[in-house]
């Protein structure tokens, strides 16, 4: 056995005790729960790169508002189920000001975090047409929202986006929307695993079979502006955020407080449903919610029965959010750079020492550094890859996890210091010596 840097018995005896068959296909908690298990009887630290948390302080601007409102006694009064006036209307310019997108206030609708954002969209789009009873998934993607199709007995259907970039994703979406089943399509945008953007003429085509086979299309912005190849923050000027809204009229937009302004914990973020598709009514949701339009459908039938709308006081801080970046003083693109400056940097080490990276391009342009970044090994799958990872104090999740098809991992630079750089390059060299590409 290899000397390494984490020793292997105690990462087997973990592995077994959480009962962890293969790592390969264990999900983020549990590797979370098994690094956690590990790092506890172990004299060296990881490097984790497995969750996708932010890594620097919740903006100050949110905190403060968020205090004063509770200061001023919000805690006690049950929130308008389709959010606070302020965060309605902040969030309605934030969309024009960041995207160049018109949406009026009554659209746009806190809810807790993006993931009660996806879970009711999903389950109206779900319920819009019977005859359209299925989700496509552009994967790779975030797991979770598989996880909540299952939990509401939803169907979906996914596809690997890396074979069918550029024009070829029209051929491929055609082949599977004129089956006629499928209600809607849902992608993040930057991706989250593997930080592709895409293009606009990806876009444009996502946004045309929208149109052509009325299906609702939700892009999920948990990374908002967080494509560091431009600079986003230009509040009313070019270059905007890039989105499938200028070309379909059929959108739901995720924008969660999570990551863009470092507020995860208070599980706020915004749903932005289009003026068309928020008043339009469908048939089948009379029969199913006994409701009429999808606005209200969404608002007063499933976020009323989920958790009658979201906190009072994180709407005060996400409209204090919204409105100090809509002014031009809260440049937060500029605050979560340090993600990009770090993958930057984390990559390098990485193809230094034989790794590829595997989703590595936007036609023909390299993909910008960020929040996460897709590795791979010569001659190893992605199971092999972190098991063997393991042992060198190196963790993170696999690409199979995330409906990708192909052999690899997501690394995530978020809770890696650059204290630790010298260690990832030391356990990189070792590994790429010990197991020569
Ligand atoms: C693509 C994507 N969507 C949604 C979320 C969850 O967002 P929120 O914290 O607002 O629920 C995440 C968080 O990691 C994400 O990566």
């Amino acid at each position: 056995m290899k000397n390494t840097p984490i020793n292997q018995e105690l990462v087997t005896k973990n592995l077994s005790r959480l009962r962890i068959e293969d790592v390969g296909q264990a999900s983020i908690r549990e590797i979370v729960a098994l690094v956690n298990l590990i790092e506890a009887e172990s004299p060296e630290k990881f490097i984790r790169m497995e969750m996708g948390v932010p890594g620097l302080p919740p903006a100050q601007v949110g905190v403060e508002a968020e205090i004063e409102a509770l200061k001023s006694g919000v805690a006690s009064i049950y929130p308008m189920i389709d959010g606070i006036k302020e965060v309605k209307q902040e969030a309605s310019r934030f969309v024009k000001l960041f995207m160049d997108v018109d949406v009026a206030p009554a659209g746009c609708v806190p809810t807790v975090g993006s993931m009660q954002g996806t879970y009711s969209a999903l389950l109206v789009a779900s319920n819009l047409d019977v005859k359209k009873d299925t989700v496509l998934f552009i994967d790779p993607g975030f797991p979770v929202q598989k996880q909540q199709m299952m939990v509401m007995g939803c169907k979906y259907e996914s596809f690997d986006i890396f074979n069918f970039r550029g024009e070829k994703l029209r051929e491929k979406l055609e082949s599977i929307l004129s089956k006629g089943h499928i209600n809607s399509v849902i992608y993040s945008n930057p991706n989250n695993p593997s930080w592709i953007c895409f293009t606009e003429e990806e876009l444009q085509i996502i946004g045309e079979l929208a149109n052509k086979y009325d299906i609702v299309v939700m892009e999920d912005l948990a990374y908002f502006a967080m494509d560091f190849r431009k600079d986003l923050f230009s509040p009313g000027r070019p270059p905007y955020q890039p989105t499938v809204a200028r070309y379909t009229n059929n959108y739901v937009l995720f924008i969660s407080s999570s990551k863009i302004f470092s507020y995860a914990g208070q599980r706020i973020g915004i749903m932005v449903i289009s003026d068309a598709l928020y008043n339009r009514d469908y048939e089948n949701l009379k029969t199913r919610f006994q409701s009429n339009s999808f606005g209200n459908t969404i608002t007063l039938r499933v976020l009323y029965a989920i958790s009658s709308g979201t906190s009072h006081s994180a709407q005060y801080a996400l409209a204090a959010m919204f409105k100090a970046a809509n002014d031009g003083r809260f440049n937060f693109v500029e605050e979560v750079k340090e993600y990009g400056e770090k993958a930057k940097i984390m990559k390098r080490l990485f193809l230094e020492n034989g790794f590829t990276i595997v989703y590595e391009k936007d036609g023909d342009e390299p993909i910008a550094d960020g929040f996460y970044f897709t590795i791979g090994y010569p001659g190893m799958t992605g199971g092999e890859l972190l098991n063997k990872l393991l042992f060198y104090g190196i963790s993170a999740i696999t690409l199979k996890n995330t409906g990708s098809e192909l052999e690899g991992l997501r690394a995530c630079v978020s809770h890696v210091k650059r204290s630790q750089f010298d260690d990832l390059e030391r356990r990189l060299k070792q590994f790429h010596a010990d197991f020569p590409a």
